[in-house]
């Protein structure tokens, strides 16, 4: 059985839900239940005996103990993080507290566990810590794509904890010999994204007639990769991968923010066009850039390539088309998570209603 922190998010319910649907190893579903986690994500395992979903901190050790050692856990998949760079920007300390604390006293719980296994379970065992390219800091236009030996030079309150985090897995490696595995991948899209971030905040504002807000000049660049072809590389790693090794993740994407928006409005024109025949990009508008903002992330993804062969399935084409048609096929969702704690957000970040 493994065990799967945050995996109500966005990247950790794909995940699970993709990890059912291949295998039938069963999930314990370790997850604090914020704003950002929805059990909505999770509906189609109501009834499935091989999903458990436990409402509950990494932080708690009492708690993570007794799932470990109850359940025979094998491997821990740690998705579980507050992941919003803007949230970040306007209150860094709950970043602080479930990033480093949070992470620091999970690995204290699974070290305990580890430590006592005999010695087959104890070989076997893994901790995937599953992170992002954003703890590397920012390129210039030119400068080559991050690989897995540049420096950790993280510029936001988010990079910066999920740096120390990373930090904190490589040392309870090298310290206590805890076998950790780390993924740091580019931006995500896809099903099940809260709408707050880039991509899914354009698609539901877009669909509503409101304006879609792009931060300075538009012209900062991402590299993109759909949300199921991280989870794969995450259940590669888990695999095959090198104990103590990190593994970046990336799908040879680059885009720049206005490219991205121009692509979500023109098949939004295709798929749903708008009543009065206009084109979604009139609904365009550049508002204060984000403090700080970095100005360009690239991911250098040939180590995993190479050692472990991962290849992408999906192109940027086929993998934006594929998510708008998902939100334009799933409404409720949507609306169910624009709650009164997202509407907030939004009137805060855009000084406007929700
Ligand atoms: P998300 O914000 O959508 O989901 C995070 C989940 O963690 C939520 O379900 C939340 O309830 C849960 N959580 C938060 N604090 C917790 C705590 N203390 N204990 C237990 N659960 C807690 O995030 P996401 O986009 O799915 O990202 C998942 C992970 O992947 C994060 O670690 C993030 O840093 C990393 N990552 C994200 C991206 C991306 O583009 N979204 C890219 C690379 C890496
Ligand atoms: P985001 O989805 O928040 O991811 P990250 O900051 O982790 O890369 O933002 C992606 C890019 O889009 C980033 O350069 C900020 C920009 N952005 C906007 O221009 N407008 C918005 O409303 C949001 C949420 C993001």
């Amino acid at each position: 059985m493994i065990l799967v922190t945050g995996g109500a998010g966005f990247i950790g319910a794909n995940f699970v839900l993709d990890w059912l649907a291949l295998n039938d190893e069963p999930v314990i579903n370790l997850d604090k239940l914020t704003y950002a986690g929805n059990t909505e994500s999770l509906q189609s395992l109501e009834q499935d005996a091989r999903h458990t979903l436990v409402q509950g901190d990494i932080g708690d050790r009492a708690l993570v103990s007794a799932l470990l050692a109850r359940h025979q856990i094998r491997a821990v998949v740690n998705f579980a993080a507050e992941s919003h760079v803007d949230r970040s920007i306007h209150g860094p300390g709950e970043f602080i507290q479930t990033n480093i604390v949070g992470t620091f006293n999970l690995l204290e719980s699974v070290r305990g566990y580890w430590q006592g296994l005999s010695q087959a379970p104890k070989e076997a065992f893994r901790f995937l810590h599953v992170s992002t390219d954003e703890v590397y800091g920012s390129l210039a236009k030119d400068d080559p794509a991050f690989t897995e030996s540049n420096h950790l030079e993280p510029n936001s309150p988010y990079s910066a904890s999920k740096a120390a985090s990373d930090h904190l897995v490589r040392a309870w490696h090298h310290t206590y010999g805890l076998p950790v595995l780390t993924t740091n991948c580019s931006n995500n899209y896809g099903p099940y994204h809260f709408p707050e971030k880039l991509i899914p905040l354009m698609i539901v504002n877009a669909l509503a007639g409101k304006l879609l807000p792009v931060y300075g000049d538009g012209l900062q660049i991402r590299d993109w990769l759909y949300v199921k072809d991280h989870c794969s590389a995450i259940r590669r790693v888990l695999e095959a991968g090198r104990l103590g090794e990190t593994y970046n993740v990336g799908g040879w994407n680059e885009k720049a923010n206005l490219e991205i928006v121009h692509t979500v409005c023109h098949l939004l024109d295709e798929l749903r066009p708008r009543a009065d025949g206009k084109p979604y990009q009139d609904q365009i508008t550049s508002v204060t850039d984000r403090p700080g903002h970095d100005r360009r992330y690239a991911i250098d993804a040939r180590k995993l390539e190479r050692e472990l062969g991962w290849k992408p399935l999906e192109t940027f084409e086929s993998g934006i088309r594929k998510t708008v048609q998902w939100y334009l096929d799933n409404p409720d969702w949507v609306a169910h998570v624009q709650s009164g704690a997202y509407r907030q957000w939004v009137q805060k970040q855009y000084h406007s209603g929700g």
